[in-house]
């Protein structure tokens, strides 16, 4: 198996999909539609996509059911890194190789482009259900994005940064949540479109992926460059967040990625047919981006 070639045929077909939503975004305003269309095609790895696609064909769950899907999770990650970037949060200037969505577009208008993001991944989930199991797949993303989730995580993060909170439970509960969630939803939402098949393997498989996903990002961001990452890097460390490298050190954060990746194989190696997703394992590990 060619694992790049196949990364990129998910990549193809989601962006398609995307990129025809994109055209028929209504919006009373261009500018607000400007930052939206700029944040969400001005990069990006497409992971959860990718991932959403790649355990689709694992489970035979056709393309067509699991695109919206896909499109309504990177518009609620693309939300979620506009905001994360505006001076309130982490005051970022470089987002996948360009400036930041409130660099461009200023900071208000990048909180409206954020929100409007968010209405729009549920604005095609509603127009994208019909039945109970793209129901509770819908239910399901609500759920790993808001307040049990995603946005959850970010408050223990915003939060660990004055609190002095160097507690290894913390530092899990934030990263399975703020990254974690969104990646184990990319895992989940097949499953459940097709009555929630291999539910608990994907779980556990979505959960260790996540946490290796985050851990990673850590890691890079006292290893990799600003060109190669496409975002400004020592930032962690200079903002006093808590991280696997900023409380285990840079061996110790390694160590942790090897656990997860380890965890994550072993809950995907019953499937048949998971070659892609192990080199995906690898991918995530070995990543410089
Ligand atoms: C960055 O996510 C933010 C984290 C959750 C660590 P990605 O690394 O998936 O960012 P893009 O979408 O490729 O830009
Ligand atoms: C962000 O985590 C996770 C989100 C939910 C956006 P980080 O703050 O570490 O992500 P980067 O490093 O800015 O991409
Ligand atoms: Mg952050
Ligand atoms: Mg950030
Ligand atoms: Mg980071």
């Amino acid at each position: 198996m060619n694992f790049d070639k196949r990364y990129n045929d998910y990549k193809e077909i989601f962006e398609l999909e995307l990129f025809q939503r994109i055209e028929s975004i209504n919006s009373s305003n261009q500018t607000l539609k400007d930052a939206m269309v700029y944040s969400l095609t001005v990069g990006g790895k497409r992971i959860r996509p990718v991932i959403m696609l790649a355990v689709a064909e694992l489970l035979c769950v056709e393309f067509t059911k699991v695109l919206p899907f896909a499109v309504a999770i990177e518009c609620i990650h693309t939300y979620s890194l506009i905001h994360d970037d505006l001076p309130a949060m982490d005051n970022d200037d470089f987002r996948r190789g360009k400036p930041t969505c409130h660099k461009v577009y200023g900071e208000a208008m990048a909180i409206l482009a954020g929100d409007a993001l968010l209405n729009y991944a549920y604005e095609i989930l509603l127009r994208s259900i019909n039945g109970d199991n793209s129901l509770s797949a819908s239910r399901l993303l609500a759920l790993y994005a808001g307040a049990f989730g995603m946005i959850g995580g970010q408050a223990i993060d915003i939060l660990s940064e004055n609190s002095g909170d160097t507690s290894e439970q913390t530092l899990f509960e934030m990263h399975a949540n703020k990254t974690g969630k969104l990646l184990l939803a990319s895992t989940l939402i097949p499953s459940c479109l097709a009555g929630n098949e291999s539910f608990d393997k994907l779980s556990d498989f979505g959960k260790n992926l996540g946490l290796l996903f985050q851990v990673t990002d850590d890691i890079l961001d006292v290893t990799s460059t600003k060109e190669k990452l496409g975002k400004s890097i020592n930032k962690d460390e200079n903002s006093k967040k808590l991280t696997f490298v900023t409380l285990f050190g840079l061996d110790g954060a390694k160590e942790h990625a090897e656990k997860y990746y380890n965890q994550a194989k072993l809950a995907i190696s019953e499937f048949e047919e998971n070659e892609f997703l192990i080199s995906l394992l690898d991918f995530i590990k070995g990543r410089d981006h």
